[in-house]
């Protein structure tokens, strides 16, 4: 499971964080590859942007210890789902896809289809509630994507 962003300081280290925690509390962690990345390298190495340490800590995760990193072309052969946050990130997912890899690619709001959304905002460099919404969906994504794992994998609900 890759999430990805753009700077991958903001939504992508947020969903991996509520991801693995998720996961953690299912006790499907040994079974289950959890990463993010960002499409741009502008912010590599770089902790989460504190404003989305921060709504992740008020939820009760911790990303903090998080580093930022770019999308590599092993990451193709690595991940079963690659989890885009917004149109964009789909789109350069998919033109660097191999061709064995292309139906990796999914939007990672596809797993909360009840939000009527298909982009998660970009919230660098906004409000307090632009992080507040970005997180909203994204928690919500993750939990329908652990639902999704679920019975993908054959564990009890
Ligand atoms: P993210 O947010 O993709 O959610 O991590 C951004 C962070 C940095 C930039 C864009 C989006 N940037 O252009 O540097």
């Amino acid at each position: 499971m890759l999430f990805v962003c753009t700077g991958n300081i903001c939504r992508s280290p947020t969903a991996e964080g509520m991801f693995r925690a998720m996961v953690e509390r299912a006790g499907l962690v040994e079974a289950i590859d959890i990463d993010s990345c960002g499409t741009h390298g502008y912010h590599v190495g770089e902790r989460p942007h504190p404003p989305s340490v921060f709504e992740a800590k008020r939820r009760g995760y911790d990303i903090s210890q998080l580093r930022a990193r770019p999308l590599l072309p092993g990451d193709y052969d690595m991940f079963d789902l690659m989890l885009a946050c917004d149109a964009g990130h789909r789109r350069i997912l998919e033109s660097r896809a191999p061709v064995r890899a292309r139906g990796r690619v999914r939007m990672l709001m596809d797993f909360a289809p009840d939000h009527g959304v298909r982009d998660i905002p970009d919230p660098w460099g906004g409000e307090e509630t632009d992080y507040r919404l970005a997180a909203d969906l994204i928690e919500a994504a993750c939990e329908g994507l652990l639902a999704h794992v679920r019975r993908e994998i054959g564990a009890a609900p």
